[in-house]
């Protein structure tokens, strides 16, 4: 099957063939159908973060089941699925405290795959940006067949990852402000979570015209061009003092500490963004006795058996902007395209369709 490989960090990633390693108990082999391009991908592809290359990316997608190993029953062949970049267990503490986004053994029962007859531990437990996943079973979320699979794909990661960051993992209250940093296809999400909330203001700050007009479509009731002005005076000044929540949704340090001297006292900071690998971030301690708030974010603290066919329904139901989010298709072999629109800031998001 064709897989694109990225060979050395700063490369274009090639088509290439690659094989997986047959099917085993507990395991499902998925034809993808499509993959989203996340900027997660990206922080490997620079060598923000490190990956054992050679390797296959991607880790937002959808696609139908083909075939099932032994003593799997959630699913069968011609189900069609979300890819769960972290499957989870059921079994382990994180799982059992209702956290399945933080499970502890999850990706160690994926499949693996055979590059330069070597084998590979699939990126995130998937490696989407190839015809065919193998994951274990609790690795995908059965959705409705009437879904369309490359809008699907995305609720694999920008959309639970948003969404999920709002409603789940800060749990925004109805009348709330909040402040989003960074616009592109995850903090969009961010923002329609915010509406989905119920929250009165949705403050978006990016440094791109264009990213910002999106936010407005998803639903930012005001915008903040950072390359102009000051994002922090210009949100405290919108909310009478301080955001009830700000998100941070680049990546970036610098960010995350703008996010948390935005929120007012009682507060409170969400870092979605994944900044480089080993970095750090500076708050001021003095604001603690605000009972100000620094919260992590990983997969909008999904709990995928739960969130996955809400986010379908919601988007079946039209409350839920997906179509908007899709801003360019590209076949696998314009990969390294879709990145490079990606970087650029052109769009909100790339999805690779597979034939
Ligand atoms: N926590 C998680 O589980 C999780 C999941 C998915 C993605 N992520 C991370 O979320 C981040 C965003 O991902 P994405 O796919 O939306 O990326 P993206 O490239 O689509 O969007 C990033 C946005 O930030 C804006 N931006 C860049 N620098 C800025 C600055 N200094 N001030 C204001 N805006 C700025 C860009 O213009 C762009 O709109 C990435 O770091 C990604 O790795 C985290
Ligand atoms: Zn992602
Ligand atoms: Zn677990």
């Amino acid at each position: 099957m064709k897989a694109a490989v990225l060979r050395a960090v700063g490369t274009p990633m090639q088509v290439e063939d690659v094989t997986l390693d047959p099917l085993a108990h507990g395991q499902v082999l998925v034809r993808t159908a499509a993959a989203g391009v996340c900027h997660s991908d990206l922080h490997f592809i620079d060598g923000a973060w490190p990956a054992r290359l050679p390797m296959v990316l991607g880790h937002e997608a959808a696609g139908v089941v083909e075939a099932v190993g032994d003593g799997v029953t959630y699913v069968e062949p011609g189900d069609h699925v979300v890819l769960l970049f972290v499957a989870f267990c059921g079994a382990c503490e994180s799982c059992q405290s209702g956290r399945p986004n933080l499970c502890q053994t999850g990706r160690l029962s994926a499949g693996t795959m055979q590059i330069d007859g070597k084998a590979t531990a699939p990126f995130a437990g998937l490696s989407a940006f190839s015809e065919q996943m193998i994951v274990p079973e609790n690795g995908v979320g059965k959705i409705r067949k009437d879904m369309p699979l490359d809008r699907a794909a995305l609720i694999g990661c920008g959309v639970m990852t948003g969404v999920g960051a709002a409603i789940n993992t800060a749990k925004v209250a109805a009348g709330s402000t909040c402040a989003v940093i960074g616009t592109g296809g995850v903090g969009l999400n961010v923002i329609q979570g915010c509406v989905l909330a119920g929250a009165e203001k949705i403050i978006a700050v990016d440094m791109r015209a264009n990213k910002l007009e999106m936010a407005r479509q998803f639903g930012a009731t005001h915008v903040v061009d950072a390359s102009r002005e000051d994002a922090v005076a210009r949100v405290r000044d919108l909310t009478g003092g301080g955001a009830d929540y700000a998100f941070e949704a680049i990546g970036l340090p610098a960010a995350i500490t703008q996010a948390f001297d935005m929120v007012k006292r009682g507060g409170e900071a969400i870092v979605v963004g994944m900044a480089p690998f080993g970095s750090e971030v500076t708050v001021s301690a003095t604001a603690f006795l605000d009972e100000k708030v620094l919260r992590g974010c990983f997969y909008g603290s999904t709990r995928p058996r739960v969130d996955m066919p809400r986010l379908v329904d919601l988007y079946m139901a039209g409350k839920l902007k997906l179509d908007e989010l899709v801003s360019a298709r590209h076949p696998l072999s314009g990969i390294n395209d879709a990145f490079a629109a990606m970087k650029n800031g052109e769009v909100a998001r790339g999805v690779i369709v597979f034939e």
